[in-house]
């Protein structure tokens, strides 16, 4: 299997709702060596919930960790990042410098939908492109609004936006429907980055390996290669990324999701 990248886990000691230790942290970087991980976007919170998550203190813990793995010999490569939950004033808080980047590289923003609500956020994608910078959306697989809408990911992605999918979504979605769905996106090639969003070792696990072959099955080895690992490289080089257009959508499956949604 190819290196694997995980462009989203929470991995930074005592920094969020991820690991809560620096020992709990380092078990996780094991299991996610273990499952062919070798990039990996440490990842905090930046919300209401965590004021104190600046941007130099994410790249502060994520230094300690990068030093503990040298400690421990694991090959693991880890660079610092933000999960930040959309907000009206995002563009204005990035030019005040508060919110970091993907890899602190200035190129990438990892942007998530308020929990359970879906928002329209393409102004914001648009505000935020006209300074440099590129949104990547966390898993908005997780919004059955944006899952089973026909168009919505599609304009989203028309604005720029690249969309990362959660391992866990692939390989234990919510539902039949959601599988169908998520098997459609990544036929279309609308998934274009894959994260595990791990928290911690046991109930939220850096999860890799079967979501790729998961998605090898759906859409091609290829496809998987770009998703788990090409692209998120690229992310995480600050290096742009070429993604195609979805997919045309016309499809017996796209006709059936439209034809349901306006009962
Ligand atoms: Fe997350």
């Amino acid at each position: 299997m190819i290196p694997l990248v995980d462009v989203h886990c929470h991995l930074l000691a005592g920094l969020d709702d991820g690991p809560a230790t620096r020992q709990a942290a380092l078990e996780m970087c094991r299991m996610a060596y273990a499952e062919g991980v070798r990039w990996i976007a440490a990842t905090a919170h930046q919300n209401d919930h965590y004021p104190d998550n600046s941007p130099e203190r994410i790249r502060s813990a994520s230094r300690m960790l990068a030093d503990d793995l040298r400690r421990e010999g694991l090959a693991l490569t880890v660079v610092p990042s933000a999960e930040i939950v959309v907000r009206t004033d995002i563009c204005e808080a990035w030019q005040r410098r508060e919110l970091l980047s993907v890899t602190d590289r200035d190129r990438y923003l990892l942007v998530e939908l308020p929990h359970g609500l879906f928002v329209e956020i393409g102004f914001l994608v648009r505000q935020l492109r006209h300074v440099g910078v590129q949104v990547i959306l966390a898993h908005p697989e997780r919004h059955e609004t944006l899952l089973h809408t026909p168009g919505l990911i599609e304009d989203l992605i028309a604005e720029g936006c690249l969309v990362q999918a959660s391992s866990d979504s692939i390989t234990r979605p919510r539902s039949k429907a959601d599988q169908r769905a998520l098997k459609h996106w990544a036929r279309r090639g609308i998934i274009h980055l894959l994260g595990s969003d791990g928290h911690n070792a046991t109930t939220r696990p850096p999860r890799m390996a079967a979501a790729y072959e998961q998605l090898a099955t759906w859409a091609g080895m290829a496809y998987a290669d770009r998703v788990c690992s090409s692209h998120s490289l690229a992310v995480l080089q600050g290096v742009p990324v070429r993604v195609k257009p979805p997919a045309n959508n016309r499809s017996w499956f796209a006709w059936w999701q439209t034809a349901w949604s306006r009962r």
